[in-house]
């Protein structure tokens, strides 16, 4: 049985908050909200109730959690070392949407960074999100809570459509602002470098630490584009159940590409300006079309994404137009979040 609570962060009530700290603290497992996407906590500190998350989740148990604090006080009980740069981006960032990864202490259990010697650590900024991590009194390992593979939850019901039966409790509250998950910065060795772009981006972090460097991983994977010859072979995460296409390239060769593709009830996903201007051209009722936001402030579309490729298959949408990003600033995570929503399946099209 999972209990739902609706509770928004305008209206906390510290009671039920306690009785649900309590549930954390004393093994169970709890979906919550937080600016970024909404996560699945367990107690960090206790390894049974870190491997149910797993379950909960369908998650590979070699896939690393992140430790969520209420203060940055309470790094000093997990990690091993921290570095000057890593106090400098607490000060600047936390709060919020960055999980640095730290050398870790013997406490962590394996099954929290499954077997690392390091352990990410985020404090979010989500009032009820850090009330309930203190009330609870233990630092709070969270995934984003979704059923493994399916996009990321942003809004209560995606949590209760993808756990509820699964877990112990979820706070059904607050959709998510930023709507990307955090980035993920490894400041444990020198240069400290960006695993998993987010909310906190690149030019961010530089204004404060300097050097920042990007994953090569992460550049490898932003720079192949393929056309996969079996669309059923390819990993997807973020997933929507629709099959999904990147559009790469001007507002006219997208417009020709869908005109190309000529098969009514598909889902586009696009740009303001590319909408506006291919609705001059195509009857929009003919499709199902939702905004990405304005090309001018791509923090719009992070916001979007998720519940937008949750919407379309509840619409039951086979297929999914939807136009790259520029990749800069936060436009790098949720070109990230596209390309592996959509399978790697990037059309270049100028
Ligand atoms: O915004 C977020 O970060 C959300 C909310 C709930 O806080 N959480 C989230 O967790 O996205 P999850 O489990 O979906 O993603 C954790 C990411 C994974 O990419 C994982 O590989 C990485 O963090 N990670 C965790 N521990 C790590 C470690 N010790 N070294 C390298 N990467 C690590
Ligand atoms: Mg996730």
């Amino acid at each position: 049985m999972t209990r739902i609570i609706k509770m928004k962060s305008e209206n906390l009530n510290i009671e039920l908050l306690k009785e649900v700290g309590a549930v954390l603290a004393d093994g169970g497992l709890v979906a919550f909200p937080t600016e970024t996407v909404y996560g699945l906590g367990a107690n960090a500190l206790d390894d049974v109730a870190v491997s149910k998350i797993y379950i909960a989740k369908g998650r590979p148990s070699d896939n690393p959690l992140i430790v969520h604090v209420s203060e940055a006080k309470a790094v000093e009980s997990l990690a091993e070392t921290i570095s000057a740069k890593a106090r400098l981006l607490m000060d600047a960032f936390w709060p919020g949407p960055l999980t640095l990864i730290f050398k870790k202490k013997n406490v962590v259990p394996d099954g929290v960074t499954g077997g690392l010697d390091t352990v990410a650590i985020r404090m979010p900024s989500h009032v009820l999100a850090k009330e309930l991590i203190r009330l609870s009194g233990v630092p709070v390992a969270a995934p984003s809570a979704n059923v493994s593979g399916r996009p990321s939850p942003t809004k209560g019901e995606h949590v209760v459509q993808d756990l509820a039966g699964r877990v112990d409790v979820i706070i059904d509250g607050d959709d998510c602002i930023v709507g990307l998950e955090s980035t993920v910065l490894d400041v444990s060795g020198d240069v400290p470098m960006i695993l998993r772009p987010g909310g906190v981006t690149k030019e961010m972090l530089e204004a404060v630490v300097g050097a920042v460097e990007i994953d090569p991983a992460i550049q490898a994977e932003m720079d192949s584009s393929v056309v996969p010859k079996s669309p059923g072979m390819k990993y997807r995460h973020y997933a929507p159940d629709a099959d999904m296409l990147l559009l790469n390239g001007s507002p006219e060769a997208i417009l020709s590409y869908i005109k190309t593709v000529g098969e009514k009830a598909i889902g586009l996903l696009l740009l303001d300006e590319t909408i506006e201007f291919i609705a001059d051209d195509l009857d929009m009722n003919d499709y199902n079309v939702k905004s990405l936001g304005s090309r001018e402030d791509l923090s719009e579309g992070a916001n979007r994404l998720f519940d937008a490729l949750r919407s379309f298959d509840a619409e039951g949408c086979r297929l999914i137009l939807s136009e790259a990003p520029n990749e800069s600033g936060i436009g790098l995570a949720l070109y990230n979040r596209m390309k592996k929503a959509c399978g790697n399946q990037v059309i270049k099209l100028d």
